[in-house]
């Protein structure tokens, strides 16, 4: 047997991804090393989103570096590979740069990963391959589904046409592509046969989805989650990312009649300024967001918000900031995920004057998260004393407990007596801790 190491960095995509070639490489007789120490196959499966994720990925690879040359002697030096999309916007320049990389390759191309293998195999060169194939990566993924955990991630959108000015997924990810029905449901259908119970359907712009349907029209989100929701052994359905260009009234009344749909949704505004949204180009503005989410809170009251947002994008002032902290306080969010903004090479953002300064970012990034960390806690204390389904996920800290999700994705620790792995159980929450709460099974 051989062993491959595969690290994951970035969204949630990448995990993806980096599941789908670990079921490339299995029938290669591959099987998963848990350190690279003892892999002959390691791979980084990167992200280039902000400058620190690439920057993380040349670290890693110096002492990737070291390991292989300690282990050239022994003839067990490993095939070091990097993709995604570092691997994407850098290409040929990350053999340049680290002499030890065997392998690059995109997130379009890892379909191939057999054949770049052998070709390493056979020239003993470094082989690159960053091109966008006409063919449907999907396609050519691996069939067999080996045993899954609990809940899984299903890809069933990907790219974007929307072009934020700060982004690089366009590059990186390519224009927006929409996977057909039947292949998504077949891959859906063999989750469940694989012990799945929660799938989260992803797409950096998932609620743009528009893939073609068995009767010939092109199918929106909504219908497909319906559709999906009828597989016997699917108990939850989730979604994310979404833009708030693209949030049909179809969706939201998802939210209200199917009751697989968790009561989630991932929905960034980025910034709470109309000013910086436009420059932004995100084709909104904070009211049409805050009208937005009343419209689905009507839909489902009781839905956590999640959203991203990000700090000290170019000419952002201290007003403008002011108006971020302002949307947050009116939208109410569950989670949130906060950034300081990162200079992308080749996005229009990162040639605007008036760049932000580090240090006010800092300051804006502390501020914004303590609002962000008060919503979340308010959340979850809204929580104490209320009966909700748990998914079992994992076995818990102590003898006898279990971990579980919420539906509003937060973590549950319970004393699970005899329910075991996969189950869905009754729960009354008992204790809300910083990142958890904890709960016990109804009688
Ligand atoms: N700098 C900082 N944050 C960014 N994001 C995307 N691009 C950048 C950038 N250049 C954030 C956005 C996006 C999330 C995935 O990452 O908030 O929603
Ligand atoms: Fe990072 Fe975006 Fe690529 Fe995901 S798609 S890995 S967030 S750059």
């Amino acid at each position: 047997m051989k062993k491959v190491h595969i690290k994951s960095y970035g969204c949630q995509m990448n995990v993806y991804d980096s599941q789908r070639m670990g079921d490339l490489l299995a029938p290669l007789g591959y099987e998963a090393a848990g350190e690279p120490e003892d892999a002959d196959l390691i791979i980084l499966n990167t992200c280039h989103i902000r400058e620190k994720a690439a920057e993380k990925v040349y670290s890693e690879l110096g002492k990737l570096r070291r390991l292989k040359e300690e282990r050239r002697g022994n003839d067990r030096a490993p095939v070091i590979a990097v993709a995604g999309c570092v691997a994407q916007a850098e290409g040929e320049e990350i053999v340049r740069r680290q002499k030890a990389v065997d392998l690059v390759f995109g997130p379009q191309t890892y379909h191939r990963l057999p054949q770049l293998l052998k070709a390493h195999a056979i020239s003993g060169k470094p082989v690159v391959e960053t091109e966008f194939p006409a063919e449907d990566k999907f396609e050519h993924l691996a069939k067999a589904m080996p045993k899954r955990g609990v809940t899984a991630f299903l890809t069933v959108q990907e790219g974007c046409d929307k072009f934020c000015t700060f982004c690089v997924v366009p590059y990186t990810r390519g224009s927006e592509f929409s996977r057909p029905v039947a292949q998504i449901e077949a891959e859906a259908r063999a989750l469940v046969e694989a012990g799945v119970r929660e799938v989260t359907l992803l797409g950096q712009n998932v609620n743009a989805y528009h893939g073609a349907g068995p009767d010939g029209e092109n199918w929106p989100l909504a219908r497909l989650i319906t559709h999906l929701s009828r597989i016997d052994g699917m108990e939850r359905l989730r979604f994310t990312t979404s833009h708030p260009r693209d949030m049909s009234d179809d969706l939201i009344a998802a939210h209200a009649e199917t009751s697989k749909l968790m009561p989630y949704l991932h929905l960034p505004i980025q910034a709470g300024s109309d000013r910086i949204l436009k420059d932004m180009n995100r084709g909104h503005s904070a009211e049409d967001y805050l009208k937005l989410i009343a419209r689905i809170r009507k839909a489902r009251p009781d839905i956590a918000l999640s959203g991203d947002f990000i700090v000290g994008f170019p000419g952002e002032s201290e007003a403008d900031f002011e108006a971020t902290l302002a949307i947050v306080r009116a939208a109410r969010y569950a989670s949130a995920f906060s950034f300081k903004y990162s200079p992308r090479p080749g996005t229009p953002a990162a040639e605007m004057a008036a760049q932000v300064p580090d240090e006010v970012k800092s300051d804006r990034l502390a501020r914004l998260q303590a609002l962000l960390g008060t919503q979340q806690q308010a959340f979850n204390q809204a929580c104490l004393g209320r009966e909700m389904p748990i998914l079992l996920e994992k076995p818990g800290r102590h003898p006898g407990q279990m971990v579980g999700r919420s539906p509003y994705l937060q973590s549950v620790y319970i004393d699970a007596g005899t329910h075991g792995i996969g189950d869905m159980v009754n729960v009354t929450i008992d204790a809300v801790g910083s990142n958890s709460l904890s709960a016990h099974i109804q009688a």
